[in-house]
C-alpha cells in the first residue's frame, strides 16, 4: 500500500483498529430528513465524537467549517430519490478531482445487489475503485437495500459485502444483522455498520453494536440511530464508548442516562 493510502486509511480507522463514522449524507436521496433539516446544527455538537463524517460535497461546503473538521469520507453516489422510480438506479455524481480537491479521507458509494441496477452499481464501484487506487484514495463501499429493509439478513449482506470486497472496496459499510459472523467471516476488508432507521430503544441499538464488535466489525457508520435520538451527544459518546473503550451495553446504557441527566443536550 502507498503512504498516501495508507495514510487515508489511518484517518479512518484509529490505532486501537476501531472506528466511529458519523453519516449525515440522506439528504442525497430523502431531502431533509427528520432532525437532518438544518445539517449544520446536527453535525457541529456531534463531530468532537466521531472519527470522520460521511457527506455529499454540497453539505460539506455549506455546513462544516474547513478548519474545525474531522477526516471526510465523500459520498459520491447518487441521482435517485425517494419519490423516483427506483432508488437502485445511482450513478456517480463526484469526480476524483473533485474528491482531491475536497482532500477527503475517502470516497464512498452504494451498490445493489439482487435489483434490476445490479450490474450498473458494481461497476461504478469497479470504476470509483480503480480511479481512488490511481490517487490513493480507498473506497467505502455500501451494501444498500433500498426499501426493502427486510433484505437485511445474513445471507444477503455476507453475498453484497463480499462482492464489494472482491471488486475492491478497502471499507465495506453493512448493516448488522442475526449471525453476523457470517457476514464478517466472509469479507476480506474491515466491515462497519450501519443502523439504518431509528430503532425502539437505546439499549437495543448498544447491543447491536456490542455484538457485532465482538463478531470482529471495525466499528460503525451510524447516523439516524444518533442524530435522530433526543439527546444525540449521550448517544454518540455512549456509542462511543463501546467501540473505543469496549464498554459493554449496560454501561453505555449507564453513559447515556448520566449524560442525559447530567444535562448534556446536543
Ligand atoms: C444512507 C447511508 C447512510 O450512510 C447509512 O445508511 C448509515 O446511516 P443510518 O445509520 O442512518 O442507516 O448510506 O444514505
Amino acid at each position: 500500500m502507498d503512504w498516501g493510502m495508507k495514510n487515508r486509511m489511518a484517518q479512518l480507522i484509529q490505532a486501537d483498529g476501531h472506528c466511529l463514522f458519523l453519516p449525515v449524507d440522506h439528504g442525497y436521496f430523502q431531502g431533509p430528513t427528520k432532525k437532518l433539516e438544518e445539517p449544520r446544527k446536527t453535525i457541529e455538537p456531534l463531530l468532537p465524537y466521531a472519527d470522520a463524517l460521511f457527506i455529499t460535497r454540497g453539505v460539506l461546503r455549506s455546513s462544516v467549517d474547513p478548519d474545525k473538521s474531522k477526516p471526510i469520507i465523500l459520498r459520491v453516489s447518487g441521482g435517485t430519490s425517494m419519490v423516483g422510480k427506483d432508488l437502485a438506479n445511482e450513478g456517480i455524481t463526484t469526480s476524483m478531482e473533485e474528491a482531491i480537491r475536497l482532500n477527503v479521507a475517502a470516497v464512498g458509494l452504494s451498490i445493489f445487489v439482487g435489483t434490476d441496477y445490479e450490474r450498473e452499481s458494481l461497476l461504478n464501484l469497479a470504476k470509483l475503485v480503480d480511479e481512488g487506487e490511481k490517487y490513493g484514495i480507498p473506497v467505502m463501499a455500501v451494501t444498500a437495500v433500498g426499501r426493502e429493509l427486510e433484505k437485511r439478513d445474513a445471507r444477503f449482506l455476507a453475498l453484497s459485502s463480499r462482492i464489494a470486497a472482491e471488486l475492491g472496496a478497502r471499507v465495506v459499510k453493512t448493516y448488522w444483522c442475526e449471525d453476523f459472523e457470517r457476514v464478517i467471516g466472509g469479507c476480506p476488508v474491515p466491515v462497519a455498520m450501519a443502523g439504518g432507521p431509528q430503532v425502539a430503544t437505546e439499549l437495543e441499538v448498544f447491543a447491536f453494536v456490542y455484538d457485532g464488535m465482538q463478531k470482529g466489525a471495525i466499528g460503525v457508520n451510524l447516523g439516524r440511530n444518533i442524530w435522530q435520538n433526543d439527546f444525540p451527544v449521550a448517544m454518540i459518546r455512549a456509542i462511543r464508548a463501546i467501540i473505543h473503550e469496549n464498554a459493554s451495553p449496560k454501561e453505555a446504557q449507564e453513559l447515556y442516562e448520566s449524560l442525559k441527566s447530567g444535562g448534556v443536550t446536543g
